[in-house]
């Protein structure tokens, strides 16, 4: 089983948003106080004349089926005949076929599909076409085969405009051989707390980087405004997103709150969007997040006033995976407040026809006035109008469409290899180790060696990106591979040794490790401690050392984070982020060429101060107080002293007191928690299994993989009775919910579960979830160990507050019940999930 993250169970947040707000700051701009702003394109009364006539051609319905967009998991081409939707996203698990492999021909054919309904006029409709969606954050990620660029904060570290022109420009081109048209992108958020879990998806910490690089990223995914290339066939519809503070926000929670002035919220987290603004950008994602407690879905001044009306936005407001059913008084399904404040178009993915439903009915009733209707109408029109698409044809007719060839075209990975060397961040080079003998005996060792999906990181191929083999990456290159082609290129030796054993003694050793992918809130950690309750890669760095071997520590991860144990373990050390899918790149800098000479040296510098103790979060330039391990702008070259004093191994935290996602495992409940028995309504609390009480249920140990690392759980009193894990402190799974997380246990059914067995979460007094799921475990395979999950939406659904769990995983059962577990957490990935309601 694998279990994600690790908890949010951040106690600091669970005050309610209201109390959050500091001093006598508000969630009001003023919107005299940001730029003035004009639309960069020259007017086109023609164009406004035409989206004016259709506009007065339209229905009610067909209007609201312009503002609405489903993922394509849960709309079919024939809903968006019926219902007229404008748009389409592929969320980051969905793809054609629900297959994450499948090719550029069959996302061309899924287009097309969607555009011909959106084109049938049948029953007197008016042809609109479809606007396709998709999150190609870091190349065409979501494509087998494309070119994955290094993530953003690998770019930020390049300092290098004109390279991320070219990307963006390569990645529209990936994107038009597919189909589609527009992409969520790019992220301008500034991450000031490197917790974040999306750190990654930001350029730097500084908006000075952020808005250096906008413009250049806008023009290369749009064309440049007001010239021919403007959203020509190789160019797609950009999305500058999250507006605003996503960056900004408290811990950096995912989703949190950015209790910050306006002037930072402005000058900090705003700093890129005037440089998109004027370059453009056709499109706007608000953002999750609150600013000073209010959900930025629901905030009218900055959305409407500030973006809108103050800096002249004229395209259009999409909103993020059903975001506004966290305004308050709002659902998934029903939210005219986020219209209301300026989203133009609601990202509903699953939840689109409960909400075309509610929002037809809300204009209906004049809730949403037919004139915001139609100031968000006229904007998505006016943007499809300016990207051709009432004149492209067929997605699969369109110049580049179907020629797979386009995805990981050489051109476009030599690019990102060059990216990659670009990015790379020397932080140590201890007696000038590096560059490298290619005529050298090299071991190339740790677990991100030869591990394409770990170096390229979240959001690629899937969601997560987690799950991935090898054969998923048929146009890429490990960092393995790499460091192999150069070295035997140049007559030396190259070994591939993941857990660093050799038989003959190598004169180096390359050791790539870091961060396992993540995205979103599944990587917010509760400090910068790398892998805090695991040392096994400092363990592989010190052996070699012992063995009296210099290291070379190339060191992947979405954020820089507290490694000194690491830097000071190894000889060099080389921040290398996610580079993607041209891991060839690392080898280029590491190794000195075929003559001998320095082919590339490093140039990449931090855009993102790093930190000095696992405590010091945020760091950030410019901030005061203690000052960083390295600062922002810190990267060494060749021919610069490298050397380190020893770092100061104090953590400065207790690092084994840093929560899991696990609540039970190894044969115990986590640190804090405790589980709990409870029959006809009287509690007892156990300790170890074994102890004795009188609840009903008797507890055992037994062996799972290891000796006494499960418990069984026999249900012995007639009536119910149940087991529970209680939380030391309630934990917030609220974003968990949101996404696609469940609670999974590793169990082994020993006894045919009665059909009133189910699951509970208790989120306080009178509060909880319950979910039958008795009829479908007992169709589960009896007597074997497996994972069973059930997604943390079911809780949600049955009433429970996800965002204060007491016990976030209880299960209530009947006398003769007998299962053991041997571990229970939230994570994505299990081997049967169950549904909310027995099928
Ligand atoms: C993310 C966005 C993304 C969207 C669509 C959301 O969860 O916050 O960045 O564009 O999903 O996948
Ligand atoms: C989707 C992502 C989305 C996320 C939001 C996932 O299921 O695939 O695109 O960003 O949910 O929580």
């Amino acid at each position: 089983m694998v279990i994600g993250g690790v908890a949010s169970a951040a106690a600091a947040a669970q005050q309610p948003e209201s109390d959050r707000v500091p001093g006598n700051e508000t969630a009001r701009a003023h919107p005299e106080l940001w730029p003035a702003l004009q639309s960069p394109l020259a007017p086109d009364p023609a164009l406004e004349r035409r989206v004016r006539q259709l506009l007065s051609r339209m229905t009610v319905e067909e209007k609201v089926g312009q503002v609405v967009q489903g993922d394509i998991a849960s709309v079919t081409p024939d809903d968006v005949r019926k219902y007229r939707l404008g748009s389409v996203l592929a969320g980051g698990n969905s793809d054609p076929g629900n297959d994450y492999r499948a090719t550029a021909a069959q996302w061309v054919a899924l287009a097309d599909a969607y555009y011909d309904a959106s084109m049938d006029i049948g029953g007197g409709h008016n042809a609109i076409p479809l606007l396709f969606g998709i999150d190609a954050v870091h190349g065409h990620n979501n494509l087998v085969g494309a070119t994955l660029f290094p993530h953003n904060i690998g770019l930020g570290a390049a300092r290098d405009p004109e390279l991320l022109r070219e990307i963006a420009a390569a990645t529209a081109v990936e994107l038009r051989a597919t189909g589609l048209d527009w992409t969520f992108a790019p992220t301008l958020a500034v991450p000031r707390d490197d917790r974040w879990g999306r750190t990654y998806e930001g350029y730097s910490e500084h908006p000075e980087i952020v808005a250096l690089y906008a413009e250049p990223l806008v023009e290369g995914l749009q064309g440049k405004a007001n010239s021919r290339s403007f959203l020509s066939p190789e160019h797609v519809i950009a999305t500058a997103k999250h507006f605003l503070g996503d960056g900004g926000t408290y811990e950096g929670r995912d989703q949190g709150d950015a209790r910050i002035s306006e002037q930072e919220l402005r000058d900090m987290q705003g700093a890129g969007y005037p440089p998109a603004l004027k370059a453009g950008v056709q499109a706007v994602m608000a953002s999750f997040s609150s600013w000073n407690g209010t959900r930025m879905h629901g905030n009218e001044s900055l959305l409407t006033e500030v973006l809108k009306k103050r800096m002249g936005f004229d395209g259009f407001v999409v909103g993020d995976w059903n975001a506004q059913g966290q305004i308050p008084g709002c659902t998934n399904t029903d939210c005219p407040a986020a219209v209301n404040a300026g989203v133009d178009m609601m990202m509903t993915p699953d939840t689109w026809k409960g909400y075309y439903e509610t929002t037809l009915k809300h204009v209906q009733s004049g809730r949403i006035s037919m004139q915001r209707l139609d100031d968000a109408v006229t904007r998505i029109l006016r943007v499809k109008m300016r990207a051709g698409l009432f004149e492209a044809g067929r997605p699969s007719r369109r110049p580049l469409a179907g020629n797979a060839a386009l995805l990981g075209d050489p051109k476009h990975r030599a690019l990102a290899r060059r990216a990659v060397r670009e990015s790379l961040v020397l932080l140590k080079n201890q007696g000038g180790i590096l560059p490298l003998d290619p005529k050298a005996s090299v071991l190339v060792a740790g677990d991100g060696a030869d591990d394409i999906g770990k170096q390229s990181g979240g959001w690629t191929l899937t969601w997560q990106g987690t799950g991935l083999k090898a054969s998923d990456f048929p146009r890429a290159q490990s960092i393995w591979s790499g460091i192999a082609e150069q070295v035997r290129a140049a007559g030396g030796k190259a070994t591939l040794s993941v857990d660093g054993k050799y038989s003959a003694r190598p004169d180096v050793a390359v050791v790539v490790f870091g961060e396992d992918p993540y995205a979103e809130f599944q990587g917010d950690i509760k400090s910068v401690a790398y892998k805090p309750n695991n040392t096994a890669d400092l363990e592989l760095i010190k052996r070699l050392k012992q063995e009296g071997i210099p290291v070379v520590a190339v060191f992947l991860s979405g954020r820089p984070l507290w490694v000194n144990r690491e830097i000071n373990a190894s000889d060099a050390f080389v921040a290398a982020w996610l580079p993607g899918s041209e891991g060839g790149g690392v080898a280029d800098v590491l190794l000195r060429d075929r003559q001998g000479k320095v082919a590339h040296d490093f140039t990449g510098k931090l855009s993102y101060s790093w930190p000095r103790s696992a405590a010091q979060s945020p760091v950030n330039a410019g901030q005061g107080g203690t000052p960083p391990q390295f600062a922002y702008g810190y990267g060494l070259k060749y021919g610069q002293d490298g050397n380190l004093a020893a770092l100061d191994e104090d953590p400065g935290l207790d690092l084994s007191a840093l929560q899991s996602a696990r609540y039970f495992e190894k044969g115990g409940v986590a640190k804090g928690w405790r589980l709990r028995l409870d029959h006809a309504g009287a509690p007892v609390y156990v300790e170890r299994a074994g102890d004795t009480h009188d609840a009903g249920i008797t507890v055992v140990a037994v062996d799972h993989k290891a000796q006494e690392d499960a418990w069984r759980y026999a249900w012995k009193a007639p009536g119910i009775s149940s087991i529970a894990f209680v939380a030391p402190e309630p934990l917030d799974l609220s974003r968990e919910t949101n996404g696609d997380v469940l609670l999974v246990m590793t169990m082994r059914i020993e006894a045919t579960p009665a059909a009133d067995t189910a699951l509970f979460v208790e989120c306080g007094d009178k509060c909880a979830g319950r979910v039958a799921v008795g009829a479908q475990l007992a169709k589960l395979p009896a007597n074997q160990w497996m994972s069973v999950a059930l997604p943390l939406k079911c809780f949600a659904s049955a009433g429970a507050n996800m965002a204060s769990l007491t016990v976030p995983a209880g299960i209530e059962s009947l006398q003769g019940n007998q299962l053991a577990i041997s571990e229970v957490g939230y994570g994505t990935v299990s081997d049967h999930v169950l549904a909310c309601e027995a099928p």
